[in-house]
């Protein structure tokens, strides 16, 4: 599995010890940047990431800002992305066995490193239940293309 790698200024320092651990864990990677702490505007580096998810270069991504919330709403406006904010573990794990998430979003100013770390890992290795979820994922579906 492939996994895009995005964040703006604020999201870096933790976007680089992710990118980081996806080495030391031998998970192949596609970062998309910022490459430094110089002011960048999240929606855009969203946009960046998230596309490599829709063109299917990407199964899945990880995105970080200051607080994961702002990256978050703007890659839920691109077709195609299930993308959840978390902060605890519970969360970042169900999300993917019950909405399919497909963007995990993390605030770097929210959490530290090590608890990161444990979120991308079980959002990478979880895999979603389908099922009665499945009917609920089509219907955000739905709501993406009445919208
Ligand atoms: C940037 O200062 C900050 O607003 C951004 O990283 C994020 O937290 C927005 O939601």
């Amino acid at each position: 599995m492939k996994i895009a790698i995005g964040s703006d200024h604020a999201g870096f320092p933790l976007k680089e010890e992710i990118r980081m651990h996806l080495e030391e864990t031998g998970v192949e990677y596609i970062d998309c940047g910022v490459y430094n702490t110089e002011s960048a505007d999240y929606p855009v580096q969203a946009k960046i990431t998230c596309e490599k998810i829709t063109s299917g270069e990407c199964e899945r991504g990880i995105l970080c800002c200051g607080t994961g919330i702002g990256i978050c709403m703007s890659a839920n406006k691109i077709k195609g992305i299930r993308a959840a904010s978390c902060s605890d573990y519970f969360s970042a794990k169900y999300t993917r066995l019950h909405n399919d998430a497909n963007v995990l979003c993390l605030g770097a100013r929210v959490i530290g490193p090590g608890a990161a770390m444990e979120l991308v890992d079980v959002f990478l290795s979880a895999e979603f239940e389908g099922g009665r979820h499945a009917r609920r994922v089509n219907l955000i579906t739905e709501l993406e293309n009445e919208n």
